[in-house]
C-alpha cells in the first residue's frame, strides 16, 4: 500500500507557481492576484480561506480576503461581485461555500465573470467540461485528476466508481474521468444516495472516489483487493482528547481499508491539499489567459 501524498504534491505545484511567477516578476508583470470572498462565520470555512491565503502567498501570489456578516444580503454580493469583476489588479476569485440560506449560491456563481471564475462554479464552465472544452474545472475534481497524474496511475479502461453526486466534486469528477484524453478514458460509474447494493459496485472497482461526505462510510468489505481508494471525506467529529475538541474524519475507513489498497489518499494531507493545489493552477492560468488576451 502507497499512499497518495497530497501534502508532497503540493509542496511541488507551488515550487513549479513560484518559479512561474519569479519568471513573470522578473519580466515586469505584476504576479497573479486571487481573492476569496467569505460570508458569515462558517469555522471550517474561515479554516480553508485561511489556507488558501496562506498557500497562494506562499507561491507569490497577492492574496485577499473579504469578509461579510451573515446578514449581508443578496444583493450586496452580487454588488461586490461586480466590483470584483471589473477589477483588473485580480486574476481569479472564489466565494467560499455554504453561504448563508438567504443567498441564493448558484445566483452567485453566475454573477462571476467565467474568466475569473477559477472554482469552476459558474454554469458556463460546468457547460463547457461537460462538453471537453477548455474551462476552468472545481479544484477538487481536478486536484484528485492531478495527484492520480502524478503518482503515473492511469485511468484509460479502468473503472472507477464515484460515490456523490455533488455540483462541486462527483458530477465534474465523473466527467473528467470519462472524458476522452490522458487523464480520462475511464469506465465510470456515478453512485449516490439512491444506488441500491453500492457494494456491487464498489467492489468492482479498480478506483473508488468516496465523495458522500459521510464519516468512514466505506469499509474494507466494499473494496476488492489491490483497488485505489480516493478520500474526499472531510467531517469535524468531537473528541475532547484533542487541542481543538475535534478530529478529521474521511468518508473511508482507512485502518481497515488501507491495507487491501495499491494507493490510497489519508485525511487529512490527501485530497484537501491537492484542492488548495488546483486552486493556485487555475489562478494561474487565469492570469496566463488574461495577459495573452491583452497582448493579442
Ligand atoms: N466549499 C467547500 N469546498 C469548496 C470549494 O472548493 N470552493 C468554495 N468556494 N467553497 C467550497
Amino acid at each position: 500500500m502507497q499512499l497518495l501524498d497530497g501534502k508532497k504534491i503540493l509542496a511541488e505545484i507551488k515550487e513549479e507557481l513560484l518559479q512561474k511567477v519569479q519568471t513573470y516578476v522578473q519580466k515586469g508583470s505584476r504576479p497573479p492576484c486571487l481573492a476569496a470572498v467569505l460570508v458569515g462565520n462558517d469555522g471550517a470555512s474561515q479554516t480553508y480561506v485561511a489556507s488558501k491565503e496562506k498557500n497562494s502567498e506562499q507561491c507569490g501570489f497577492v492574496s485577499r480576503i473579504l469578509r461579510f456578516d451573515e446578514s449581508t444580503t443578496e444583493a450586496q454580493i452580487l454588488l461586490e461581485i461586480e466590483k470584483l469583476n471589473n477589477d483588473p489588479s485580480l486574476d481569479g476569485f472564489i466565494v467560499q461555500s455554504p453561504l448563508p440560506s438567504h443567498i441564493s449560491a448558484q445566483k452567485v456563481f453566475d454573477a462571476i465573470d467565467p474568466s475569473k471564475d477559477v472554482d469552476g462554479f459558474n454554469t458556463l464552465n460546468t457547460g463547457k467540461l461537460a462538453k471537453g472544452m477548455n474551462s476552468f474545472v472545481p479544484a477538487t475534481p481536478l486536484g484528485i485528476v492531478e495527484l492520480l497524474k502524478r503518482y503515473k496511475i492511469e485511468t484509460s479502461g479502468k473503472h472507477c466508481v464515484v460515490i456523490g453526486r455533488s455540483d462541486i466534486v462527483g458530477r465534474p469528477m465523473s466527467i473528467l474521468l470519462s472524458l476522452p484524453n490522458a487523464t480520462g478514458n475511464a469506465t465510470v460509474t456515478l453512485c449516490h444516495s439512491k444506488t441500491q447494493n453500492l457494494k456491487n459496485f464498489t467492489l468492482q472497482a479498480d478506483i473508488i472516489i468516496a465523495a458522500l461526505g459521510k464519516a468512514e462510510f466505506l469499509t474494507a468489505d466494499m473494496v476488492k483487493e489491490g483497488a485505489i481508494v480516493v478520500d474526499v471525506g472531510i467531517t469535524r467529529i468531537e473528541d475532547k482528547t484533542k487541542k481543538l475538541g475535534f478530529r478529521l474524519a474521511g468518508d473511508v475507513k482507512f485502518d481497515e481499508v488501507a491495507p487491501k489498497c495499491s494507493f490510497i489518499t489519508p485525511v487529512p494531507g490527501g485530497v484537501g491539499l491537492m484542492t488548495i493545489a488546483s486552486l493556485l493552477q487555475n489562478t494561474m492560468k487565469a492570469y496566463e489567459q488574461r495577459f495573452s488576451t491583452l497582448n493579442s
